[in-house]
């Protein structure tokens, strides 16, 4: 990834922790951070638990990106960091935000969990900011790490420090759970038992989200942030979907990650095509151009009917991030986007549909006579 970027890369066991870090290293507590409100809540959890104020950023209706144009100058005056999304690989505009953030005098943060493959003004996502940290759990599959890549390498030992400062030691049973774990998944599904698995889990009060969102939980919240900055009164928020998302790797998961990170060429190309196939068909934003993307935001009238008809055909639909995070948590937790309107739009809107099962994504979507979504305001 060194390679890739040009940029001194450090791993980390989650895409969250390494957030954290950077949060930790470039915000002082008590700083007020850009960020999008279409993006998974666990990042939320992770900028509250690192001491700072979730600021809501406006957006771009089509792809989620940040408008920088409508981002008022009250809104710029008062800001410690601006945090990128990349949302399902479509880039923020980072040239323009990293220019801002220079003249502002503040650190520009990337998320690239879902933009590993990436680019934006002929460079990598990742290498804009002071900082970027990337998701091995998206594209390359593996269910556990990520790195953290920094324009300064001389802070290399500082931020090895304050990871591993943060790491839980590594747990045989963890590590078993995360080897037998694909196959345990691919035997389910085999079976068709994906509903029933669900069904299980439900009944056994494991499930962390039953909705879209994950439940808030205000009122112990509002504890948590009295213990803020720490990663320990937000545990239980920041580990849902990846309870492992501070613990130390094993060998046999670090060797699992290398050989699927060594793919990624493969894997990349295999979701340029998917994603070629799902922009050309009529659900598609217009003139979206062709990358690697994770998901392709489709825009569809009816997102639920969408996703029940897929999910006849056995295919799952994640990284649905509906309402935007002004909506879910409010002003006791974020500064509301002071326009929320095409932020709203798109998280009703768009069906993240995974490149890799283009063709029977499109398929279903016609037998089911899934309409686009109607023009903005219709
Ligand atoms: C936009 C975004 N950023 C970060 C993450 C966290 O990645 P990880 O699961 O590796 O911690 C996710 C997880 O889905 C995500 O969707």
């Amino acid at each position: 990834m060194r390679g890739r970027l040009g940029r001194e890369c450090l791993y980390v066991p989650s895409c969250r922790l390494g957030l954290y870090v950077a949060l930790r290293h470039w915000c002082p507590p008590g700083g007020r951070v850009l960020m999008s409100p279409v993006n998974d809540d666990v990042i939320l959890f992770v900028v509250l638990a690192a001491g700072l104020r979730p600021v809501m950023a406006p957006l771009d209706p089509l792809d989620a990106s940040i408008d920088v144009a409508a981002v008022p100058e009250s809104v710029w005056s008062g800001l410690s960091a601006v945090l990128t999304t990349n949302l399902y690989g479509n880039p923020d505009p980072a040239p323009e935000l990293a220019a801002r953030c220079r003249a502002s005098g503040i650190p520009l943060l990337e998320d690239a969990a879902h933009a590993i493959g990436s680019t934006v003004g002929g460079r990598p996502v990742g290498t804009y900011g002071d900082a970027a940290v990337f998701s091995l759990s998206k594209h390359t599959g593996a269910g556990t790490g990520g790195f953290l890549a920094v324009r300064d390498a001389g802070l290399r030992t500082e931020l090895a420090g304050a990871r591993d400062a943060l790491l839980h030691p590594v747990r045989a049973g963890a590590e078993l759970a995360h080897a037998v774990r694909p196959y345990a998944e691919a035997a389910v599904r085999g079976l068709r038992l994906v509903r029933a698995a669900r069904a299980g889990l439900r009944l056994l009060g494991k499930e962390e989200r039953a909705g879209i969102r994950m439940p808030l939980r205000p009122g112990e919240l509002r504890t948590a942030l009295a213990g803020a900055p720490g990663l320990d009164p937000f545990h239980s928020w920041v580990r849902v979907d990846l309870h492992d998302y501070r613990l130390t790797p094993g060998r046999a998961r670090l060797r699992r990650t290398r050989r699927l990170l060594g793919r990624l060429g493969a894997t990349l190309a295999a979701h340029r095509t998917g994603t070629e196939k799902l922009l050309a068909s009529r659900w598609a934003a217009p003139g979206a151009p062709v990358r690697p993307l994770f998901r392709v935001p489709l825009l569809v009238a009816d997102r639920d009917a969408a996703v029940a008809a897929l999910a006849r055909a056995r295919v799952t639909t994640g990284y649905l991030y509906d309402p935007p995070l002004d909506d879910y948590a409010g002003e006791p937790f974020v500064d509301p986007s002071p326009a929320p309107g095409p932020a709203r739009w798109f998280a009703r809107h768009a069906l993240p549909a995974d490149p890799l099962r283009a063709d029977l994504v499109l398929e279903v979507l016609r037998a089911s006579g899934t309409r686009p979504a109607p023009p903005r305001g219709g």
